[in-house]
């Protein structure tokens, strides 16, 4: 039998125990978040199990069993009997706003084990699961993951990153908002710039519904969502076009780039929000690429195969290839206009 080093399987091991301890906690997270555990927490804590149960309206044994084990991840403070949320455990797991609420990754999380079934098949057939085939509801888990660096960093930090782009948006642009999802980005930039009109498009008929109503819930008038596929949607003349984590999801990304050029006015701009990563797999080895690979092995590679041409280019794609992919559109200028820890923010121009 192959000589085992002892001390690198304890590591090993000891790692994935932690590891095993995150994918554990994936339903306890969910439930705290869907029955406002953590909200009560926050709002009464420190309290005992049994005052948080009341103050929730849950049952005391399983509120104490899950308190139990949130103190034993480190997600709640536990002393002298009573539980309370540190204001940095309350950032993460209470406050919706927070930019490193991370309760979306936790249904990211859930998602993908819910999908395993049809990408685990489609690792034989090369066959790709369409985005409208994913399982449970991985879009608004995928919304509600993004959610908190659009809130934090799209108009206060990338936008104004944007060569003019801010003053027309000011004094009234047209934009596209491409793979807009449930429209959360759109919905962002039509609150800020009230005198520019936004149209979401979204090839998936479910998005697209709950975008409408997340506009009609914040009582907008110009945004608008239509159905639409990001190499041939209606629409033209437009000062700026975004896209917000999806052309990596999109099966001929390069027909998508030269379609968007000829949507734009000349002089236009086209945004594109990326995952942030390397060029080489060697510089993705670190938690963020661990992450993003695991995610686009259950998400972006299968929803891109399920398209025409399946270029699958995967989450961690980097800036060069994203960047030949853009050129490919007709656009002659591309630069890092700004990144946040999780994403890079390419401008294209021509
Ligand atoms: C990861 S989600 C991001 C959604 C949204 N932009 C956000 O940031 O929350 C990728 C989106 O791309 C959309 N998508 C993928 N391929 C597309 C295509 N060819 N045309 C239009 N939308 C597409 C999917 O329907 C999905 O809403």
């Amino acid at each position: 039998m192959t000589q085992l080093n002892e001390t690198t399987l304890k590591e090993l091991v000891d790692r994935i125990f932690g590891d095993l301890g995150g994918a554990f906690s994936v339903p306890l997270v969910r439930i705290g978040d869907d029955l406002g555990l953590y909200k009560t927490l926050k709002a009464i804590g420190p309290a005992t199990a049994e005052e948080v149960a009341v103050a929730a309206g849950c049952t005391p044994r399983y509120v104490r069993e899950w308190l139990a084990a949130q103190a034993a991840s480190g997600y709640v403070h536990y002393e002298n009997g009573r539980f309370s949320l540190t204001p940095e455990q309350a950032y993460v797991f209470a406050e919706p706003d927070s930019p490193v609420n991370l309760i979306g990754a936790f249904d990211t999380a859930a998602a993908m084990v819910g999908n395993q079934a049809k990408v685990q098949s489609a690792f034989k057939t090369g066959e790709g699961v369409a985005w409208g085939d994913q399982a449970g509801c991985m879009f608004c888990a995928v919304a509600r993951l993004f959610r908190p660096g659009y809130v934090n960093a799209l108009v206060q930090e990338w936008l104004p990153a944007l060569d003019g782009v801010n003053a027309k948006l000011k004094s009234g642009a047209t934009v596209a908002d491409v793979g807009c999802g449930h429209g959360v980005s759109t919905v962002l930039m039509a609150q800020a710039f009230p005198k520019s009109q936004f149209t979401g498009y979204d090839f998936h008929l479910g998005s697209i519904a709950a975008a409408k109503a997340h506009a009609e819930a914040h009582g907008l008038t110009n945004v608008q969502f239509e159905v639409g596929r990001a190499q041939d949607f209606d629409g033209s003349d437009f000062d700026l076009i975004t896209c917000f984590d999806c052309l990596h999801d999109m099966g001929d990304p390069e027909a998508a780039a030269s379609h968007i050029k000829k949507a734009l006015k000349e002089g236009g701009t086209w945004m594109v929000v990326e995952p942030l990563a390397g060029d080489t797999l060697e510089e993705n080895i670190n938690p963020v690429g661990r992450l993003y690979y695991s995610a686009s092995t259950m998400i972006c590679v299968p929803t891109s195969l399920a398209q025409e041409t399946g270029l699958a280019l995967g989450a961690q794609a980097g800036e060069k290839r994203l960047t030949e992919v853009i050129r490919s559109g007709g656009f002659t200028h591309v630069r890092r206009a700004a990144q946040t820890p999780l994403n890079m923010v390419l401008e294209a121009t021509w």
